[in-house]
């Protein structure tokens, strides 16, 4: 069901070509995430200088943010060849073996939804993390006997939008480790742009902001919103995206003005008209909505929660204000919630 979300952060099947093409390569061409780049150019420009392999880093955040392009950016600023792979493709211990037997001195490996490893799997690299060498156990039965094989010095980047599953022993393994945080609309925009002049799509300054704005913070649904607001305008506008067509196509696209879908409202909704506000355990919830707990919690959840439309308390999730107003609904009195919000609305600021 989340596959078919235009505002859903995770890849789309057809789009994995074109996310290529829309990638940043440089350190220098990715937006935003400003400490987390300070922070990598200063140490990436160090191992350079010692003619070593940048420290293992891991990074993690909701879909979309740009896990995977900063691996690949890393590997170009290195100067050195990246080895992608995933927790789910790697099975068995020998699968990994294999793959850091083949590395060559300086490469990166790097591993997609880290926390997905099986535990067989995820010990072996904790000597190949450290000591840049593997055991392998070879024969069977009282024969049984372990090698020490060692391993060029590598850098492992690893990927999560689930830093809460990670064992504690993968984690403190990483010298690096940084969380990526939703992007600021100026952020977006300028994301957009960029995307606009690969593609060759004319668009207007006031629609760039606009799709910035309903793009829940992220890259790639901003990617996804301008290919499609770039359809719409081709079939009914002559091809220029302005202001009026992007709103246009957005509402055409079931895209609201905080950038929530069916679903985000579905969940505000809910919580607000059946739960009173919340607070409501997660449970509920998700059986309330017809959603998976685990999908709620990693997909929709992080952007409600960090715009400010819905918090976390210990009795479970409530609407806020903030939230009751963009469905122009009055809070409950007994509310006393912060009435915050990241991203400021349309007629709200100014
Ligand atoms: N900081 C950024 N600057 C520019 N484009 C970005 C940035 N982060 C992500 N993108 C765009 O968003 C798309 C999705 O990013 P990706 O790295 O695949 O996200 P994740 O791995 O976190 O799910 C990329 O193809 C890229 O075009
Ligand atoms: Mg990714």
């Amino acid at each position: 069901m989340t596959h078919d979300r235009i505002t859903t952060g995770q890849a789309i099947e057809d789009e994995q070509g074109i996310e290529g093409s829309l990638r940043p390569r440089r350190l220098s061409d990715y937006v935003g995430q400003d400490r987390m780049k300070a922070s990598l150019r200063i140490c990436m420009e160090a191992a350079l200088r010692r003619g070593e392999p940048l420290d293992h880093a891991i990074f993690y955040g909701p879909p979309g943010l740009g896990k995977t392009t900063i691996a690949h950016v890393i590997a170009h600023e290195m100067g050195s060849r990246l080895r992608a792979t995933s927790g789910l493709a790697l099975a068995h211990a020998g699968d990994l073996a294999a793959i850091l037997a083949n590395l060559q001195p300086g490469e990166i490996l790097f591993i997609d939804e880290i926390h997905r490893l099986p535990s067989a799997v995820e010990e072996t690299l904790y000597p190949a993390m450290e000591d840049y060498q593997i055991d392998l156990v070879i024969g069977q039965g009282p024969a049984t006997r372990t090698m020490k094989l060692p391993l060029p010095p590598f850098t492992l980047v690893g990927a999560t939008t689930k830093a809460g599953s990670l064992t504690s022993p993968l984690r403190e393994r990483f010298g690096l480790v940084y969380r990526l945080d939703f992007y600021t609309p100026p952020e977006l925009e300028a994301i957009i742009r960029r995307s606009a002049a690969v593609l060759n799509i004319r668009i207007e300054p006031e629609a760039c902001a606009e799709i910035a704005r309903r793009s829940r913070g992220t890259p790639r649904i901003a990617n996804r919103l301008i290919k499609r607001v770039r359809d719409f305008a081709d079939v009914q506008a002559h091809g220029v995206i302005t202001l009026a067509v992007a709103k246009e196509a957005l509402e055409w696209l079931g895209v609201d003005q905080a950038g929530f879908d069916e679903m985000d409202r579905k969940i505000l909704l809910t919580i607000i008209d059946t739960f009173n506000g919340g607070p409501v355990g997660i449970e509920a919830l998700a059986a309330a909505v017809q959603e998976d707990k685990g999908t709620i919690e990693d997909v929709y959840e992080p952007f409600l929660l960090q715009s400010g439309y819905l918090i976390r308390t210990a009795r479970g999730r409530q609407a806020t204000p903030f939230a009751f107003q963009h469905f122009g609904k009055s809070p409950g009195p007994t509310m006393h919630v912060p009435q915050t919000a990241l991203f400021p609305q349309p007629g709200t600021d100014g």
